[in-house]
């Protein structure tokens, strides 16, 4: 439709219409016929409400979205289309890695891709809208969340957040395959005191706007069509009724003026919070603040008319909510054809899309982290002396939840596992797959955002299963062990106080150990875990975080050698948890302290475990290895019209090809305010052949070197830097020079 068409219809409309396209309910809402009697009585919502609703969340497929739609409709006095949102945050039907992994690959061109795969399937589903991607910033590996997040660092943050939104949204979200993206949540939801799930979030001023913000902004100038608010306070004001947060910066600083919804209920939850006494007044919070749709709720259902009736909530207010709303139905094509991509054949097919999957596959070695490697892997797939028979043992070889919290429309019996992978490959040697034990402790049933999970076994039966591996490794050259935490230990409301493998996994680990040291260990995780013991008493470690679709299949390429593991950390291992928040680009304090050189009590340091996490951001071992050497600058001085330009020469100086993720880090050495010890500012991916050498170079502008200062202008100073490069947030070759 024109503009002045949706201008006529808000005309049009009655308050009760407006009002109804700020609902939002869920699909059990239209699942039988007329209208599931049990929600809407328990939300005290009339038939009426329900009928105007002006959005549907977490119901996908062709058939019944359109037949929700087309019920719909033809109640709706104004037949405007309802808009169709989901949860898609690595995938529908063909999953991808968790974020947090492919942050870890350092190619937002991956990002996109597998933005742009995820669209097409959910938009064949009928989905209009992906509350997706998550972009706060994470430093806390207790929170359950961080799987969501592409990590701890800020630059990252914004390379993924841009090319997420563009994969999803692609040139219109009105073309086909194509979906609006919500970007979420706003904002600083990543760091919640104690990393405890909803807990408030206590950031100053300046690191909001150095550290949390830039990634929102990146999204807003990326073009996403919609923005959720967070659960968390700010400033002690929760952020869905924080005018000065979702309007002030958001929408008056930002510009940005599409679409706000709040997370769910988050609305009703400010009288929770305690800054609203009833619904009434969370009403006119979330409306002061710009909150367009209330998600599960029917706090605007019930009570802007008598906001609006009191005046306390104009109707200029309503109508502004309403046209952001019309106007992205509008965008995405509903009012002319209200179904958009909805193609039934597709949502039946029988398995994932050959061509999907076969991207996933190849993307995943990028997202691996070799975390250690004496030389065990990769392995031979003939035998050799050191490697006759292989062992494999643990409750990841035949766990097909691989794909993290939020794949709700992952069909499980699709992913492909350890122990299925291994048999297709007919290993030219004795092998032997044991579970060894099951994923989550005897005993639990541990319910998740997606159902629950049991383990089945009797004590009896754990015993034999661990004998069994044992058994079996005693009689192998080699032992292969996949162990993690189980899917549920993270994403919403998966908030730990110990991040170590389940103990009853390191218990059969030990037992392992003990019989024999040649253990390569694949770790699952929605989280950086404190992996001390293994990385003393396994020989590898290759971290894949939950890989999705084709976990099996991408590990075993790149255990045995088909492929290369390239990621680098996205986010810090901790050496233990109490070292939590621990993350690269922390400030200088005014006793900085590097482990083992001063033996004086006072130093930043703790009495009982080093500074220095277990792995550092941006690390991760290869097959091979790369040398960096002469770091060149065209130049030592900075200037606002001049730039200089860095040059490093990478080899590669071992047997095999590989991608180094080459890394670029500046340092602020004197400040109006206190600087990070080095903060990412460039990166690139590079393969090298075996011998090969590059040259990378980078540029270094005077906008680079900007922060806020103590005016919390956003500015530069003159004075002297550093630029480190090299492969990870330790890098040490470095140069100096100056901005004048
Ligand atoms: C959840 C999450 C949010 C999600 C929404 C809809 O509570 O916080 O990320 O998009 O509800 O499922």
């Amino acid at each position: 439709m024109k503009e002045e068409q949706i201008r006529e219809l808000l005309e049009d409309m009655s308050t009760e219409e407006k009002i109804g396209q700020l609902l939002q309910l869920t699909g059990a809402f239209y699942a039988d016929e007329g209208l599931a009697t049990g929600p809407m009585q328990q939300m005290q919502l009339s038939q009426e409400q329900v009928e105007q609703a002006g959005s549907v969340l977490s119901t996908v497929g062709a058939a019944t979205l359109k037949k929700i739609q087309t019920a719909y409709m033809e109640k709706q006095p104004h037949h405007i289309p309802l808009m169709f949102m989901a949860d898609v945050i690595n995938g529908y039907r063909t999953v991808f890695p968790i974020p947090l992994a492919l942050g870890c690959s350092f190619e937002p061109e991956i990002m996109r891709k597998t933005s742009e795969i995820s669209a097409r399937e959910m938009a064949r589903a009928g989905v209009h809208v992906t509350f997706s991607p998550m972009v706060d910033l994470v430093r806390d590996a207790r929170w359950g969340r961080v799987m969501e997040s592409t990590g701890e660092d800020t630059y990252l943050n914004r390379c993924f957040a841009k090319a997420a939104i563009e994969g999803y949204q692609g040139a219109g979200v009105g073309t086909k395959d194509h979906v609006a993206a919500c970007m979420k949540h706003f904002a600083g939801y990543g760091s919640p005191v104690g990393g405890r799930e909803y807990n408030q979030v206590e950031v100053s001023e300046r690191s909001l706007f150095e550290d949390y913000l830039p990634a929102y902004k990146t999204g807003v100038d990326a073009g996403t069509k919609m923005v959720m608010t967070s659960f968390n306070t700010l400033g002690r004001i929760p952020c869905t009724g924080n005018q000065e947060l979702m309007k002030g910066i958001l929408r008056e600083q930002w510009g940005y003026d599409g679409v706000v919804i709040s997370d769910w209920a988050a609305i009703h939850e400010l009288i929770e919070h305690g800054v609203a006494r009833d619904e009434d007044e969370a009403a006119y919070l979330a409306m002061q603040a710009g909150v367009d749709i209330d998600m599960m709720t029917n706090v605007y259902a019930l009570h802007l008319k008598d906001q609006l009736a009191s005046g306390k909530v104009t109707m200029d207010q309503l109508d502004a909510a309403v046209y952001r709303i019309l106007n992205l139905k509008n965008e995405l094509g509903l009012f002319e054809n209200p179904f958009k991509d909805a193609d039934e054949s597709y949502d039946e097919s029988k398995k994932p899309d050959g061509e999907h999957t076969k991207y996933a596959r190849e993307i995943l070695p990028e997202t691996f982290v070799l975390l250690k490697n004496d030389g065990i892997l990769p392995l031979s797939k003939e035998p050799v002396d050191t490697c006759k028979s292989i062992a494999f043992i643990g409750p990841f070889m035949k766990e097909i939840d691989v794909c993290g919290a939020w794949s709700f429309f992952n069909r499980k019996e699709e992913n492909v596992t350890l122990e299925q992978a291994v048999n297709e490959r007919e290993l030219s040697m004795p092998y032997t797959i044991e579970e060894g034990c099951h994923t989550v402790p005897y005993g639990m049933r541990f319910v998740g955002i997606r159902g629950e999970v049991v383990n089945p076994y009797t004590p009896e039966e754990l015993g034999v299963l661990k004998a069994n591996a044992v058994a079996s490794a005693k009689q192998a050259d080699v032992v292969v062990m996949a162990l993690g935490e189980h899917s549920f230990f993270s994403g919403e409301g998966g908030a730990r106080t110990q991040i170590t493998i389940p103990e009853h996994q390191m218990e059969l680990f030990r037992a392992v150990a003990e019989v024999n040291p040649n253990i390569a260990v694949v770790t699952f995780s929605g989280r950086p875990l404190d992996l001390r013991e293994v990385n003393e008493k396994a020989k590898a470690i290759l971290h894949v975080w939950f890989p999705g679709t084709e976990t099996g299949h991408a590990v075993m390429d790149v255990l045995f050698g088909d492929a290369s593991p390239s990621g680098r950390l996205s986010m810090s291992f901790p050496y233990c948890v109490g070292q939590v928040p621990v993350y690269y680009n922390e400030l200088h304090t005014g006793r900085q302290y590097i482990d083992g050189t001063e033996t004086s009590r006072f130093f930043s340091k703790y009495i009982d475990a080093p500074n220095h996490p277990l792995y550092v951001f941006g690390y991760g071992l290869d097959y091979t290895e790369y040398r960096y050497d002469n770091l060149v600058l065209d130049g030592n001085q900075v200037t606002k019209d001049r730039p200089i330009t860095v040059s490093v020469d990478v080899t590669n100086v071992g047997k095999r090809a590989g991608k180094e993720v080459v890394q670029m880090y500046l340092q602020d050495l004197v400040g109006s305010v206190a600087r990070p010890v080095r903060e990412l500012k460039g990166f690139e991916k590079v393969a090298l052949s075996a011998g090969e050498k590059k040259t990378i170079t980078f540029t270094i502008t005077e906008e680079m070197l900007r922060f806020y200062d103590r005016n919390m202008n956003y500015v530069s100073e003159p004075g002297e830097f550093k630029v480190y490069v090299g492969g990870n947030s330790d890098a040490e070759l470095s140069a100096g020079f100056q901005l004048v």
